[in-house]
C-alpha cells in the first residue's frame, strides 16, 4: 500500500461539518478591571476567564514580574537540572511547600506538563492508572504516556472505582481525579476516593488547579474544603495561571515524592524552566491570595448572585457551588450561537464542545472573577434568559 498523504482538507471539513471548528480571538487587556477586554478590537466582559482572584493585572503581581525581569533576565537559559534553576524558583517551590503543609513542591512549566510528569513518573507497562470519565485531558494523557492499562470510572463513583480497584491483580494502582472538575465546577468526592485507595493500597493524586486559591475556608483547595491532608492525598497538583492569575504549575508531596518528580519526570527534565519573572510574579500572587482573603469572599458572593438570579431565570444550570458555572445547551450549535449572541451584546462567554465535553452536553461555560462588578453579573444572567427566551 503507498503511504497516504496527511490530508488537511477532509479534517477540516470534518470538524466543520459537525460544529466543531473552533475559532481564536485576539483579546487585548482594557482599562478598567482584569475583566474588562477587547476582543477582536471590541468592548467586553470577559465571563470564561479562569482568573478567579482578579490577579493578573494585579499591581503587586505585575511590579514583581517587572522588577524580576531586571534582575534575573527574560529566560531561564537552560533546564532545572542544568543551570536553569534560579533563585525565584526554589523561593516559590518552598512557599508552596509551606502554604500546602507538605514537605516540598516542585515547579513545572504548566499544568499540562506536570499530569503528564507525575503519571509517567509513577506509572509505568505493569501498573494500572485509574481516572474519573471528566477528568482533564492533561491527565488522561498522562496516563496515556505511562503505558499503564488505563480504567476509567464513571463520574464521582468511588465504588465503581472500589470495583475496579479490587478486580486489580497485579502491578501498581494511580488513581487521578481532579479536585474541582474544570468543565462542570462540582468537586470530587475525595473522603470517598481517599477511603478507597487507602483500603486498597492505591496512590491518589489529586489535580486541584480550579479549587486552590478559591475553595477552602482559607483559599488552600479542595482539600481544605473536605479535611483531608497528605496520608489521604499524596499528591497535589497546582497550577498558576488560574486563580494566581500568572503561569505554572507545581505538584506537593513527601520529600521523596518530590525527589523522584525532579529524577523522573521527563516533562520537568528535558525542558527550559520557566522564566524567573513568572515565578517572581506567582510568588506575589499567592502572597496577595493570602493578604487580600476579601477576593475570593467576592468570588464566591458572585457565584451566588449569578446562580440565584439565573436560577429565578430559568437558566438551566450544572450543579455547582464554585465559580465555574456552565450553562447547559446539549447540541454544539446551540452553544456556539449563545456564545456569539452573548458576544455582539458586549459578554465573552466560549462555548464548550466536544472532545472537551461529552456529547451532547455542550454548554456555555460561565466563570465568575473577584474582578466582575455585580451589574455585570446581572446583565449577563439577563443577556443569556434573553437569548434563550423561546422566540
Ligand atoms: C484540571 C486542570 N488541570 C490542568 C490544567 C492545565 O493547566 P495549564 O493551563 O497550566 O497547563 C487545566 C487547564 O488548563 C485544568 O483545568
Amino acid at each position: 500500500m503507498p503511504i497516504a498523504p496527511i490530508a488537511f482538507g477532509p479534517l477540516l471539513a470534518d470538524l466543520d461539518a459537525r460544529g466543531l471548528r473552533r475559532r481564536r480571538r485576539v483579546v487585548r487587556q482594557a482599562e478598567g478591571e482584569a475583566a474588562d477586554i477587547e476582543l477582536d478590537g471590541r468592548a467586553s466582559i470577559d465571563f470564561c476567564s479562569n482568573d478567579y482572584l482578579g490577579l493578573s493585572t494585579h499591581p503587586r503581581v505585575v511590579e514583581a514580574l517587572a522588577a524580576a525581569a531586571y534582575v534575573h533576565g527574560a529566560g531561564a537559559r537552560a533546564s532545572h537540572l542544568v543551570t536553569g534553576h534560579q533563585t525565584e524558583h526554589e523561593a516559590i517551590e518552598c512557599e508552596l511547600a509551606a502554604w500546602t503543609g507538605r514537605e516540598r513542591a516542585i515547579l513545572f512549566s504548566t499544568g499540562y506538563m506536570a499530569n503528564l510528569g507525575l503519571a509517567a513518573a509513577l506509572a509505568g507497562r505493569d501498573d494500572t492508572v485509574y481516572g474519573d470519565c471528566l477528568n482533564h485531558a492533561s491527565l488522561i494523557d498522562g496516563g496515556r504516556l505511562s503505558r499503564a492499562v488505563i480504567r476509567v470510572f464513571p463520574h464521582a463513583d468511588a465504588a465503581a472505582l472500589d470495583a475496579q480497584l479490587q478486580a486489580q491483580s497485579s502491578g501498581r494502582a494511580l488513581v487521578l481525579t481532579d479536585g474541582v472538575f474544570s468543565m462542570d465546577g462540582d468537586l470530587a468526592p475525595l473522603p470517598e476516593l481517599a477511603a478507597v485507595c487507602l483500603r486498597r493500597g492505591a496512590f491518589l493524586a489529586v489535580d486541584d488547579a480550579h479549587g486552590l486559591g478559591v475553595i477552602g475556608a482559607t483559599g488552600r483547595g479542595a482539600l481544605e474544603h473536605f479535611g483531608l491532608g497528605e496520608r489521604e492525598v499524596p499528591a497535589l497538583v497546582g497550577t498558576l495561571g488560574k486563580a494566581f492569575g500568572s503561569f505554572g504549575a507545581f505538584v506537593a508531596g513527601s520529600a521523596e515524592l518530590i525527589e523522584t518528580l525532579v529524577q523522573r519526570a521527563r516533562t520537568y527534565i528535558y525542558t527550559t524552566a520557566l522564566p524567573a519573572p513568572v515565578a517572581a510574579a506567582a510568588r506575589a500572587a499567592l502572597a496577595v491570595s493570602i493578604d487580600e482573603p476579601w477576593r475570593r469572599e467576592r468570588v464566591l458572593a458572585l457565584t451566588r448572585r449569578f446562580r440565584e438570579r439565573a436560577t429565578t431565570a430559568g437558566l438551566p444550570l450544572a450543579d455547582s457551588a464554585t465559580p465555574i458555572q456552565p450553562v447547559m445547551l446539549g447540541g454544539a450549535g446551540t452553544a456556539v450561537q449563545a456564545s456569539e449572541a452573548l458576544l455582539e451584546r458586549g459578554f465573552y462567554v466560549a462555548a464548550i464542545r466536544p472532545p472537551t465535553v461529552p456529547d451532547e452536553t455542550s454548554r456555555l461555560r460561565v466563570t465568575l472573577s473577584a474582578a466582575h462588578r455585580e451589574a455585570d453579573v446581572d446583565a449577563l444572567v439577563d443577556a443569556i434568559a434573553t437569548i434563550l427566551a423561546p422566540r
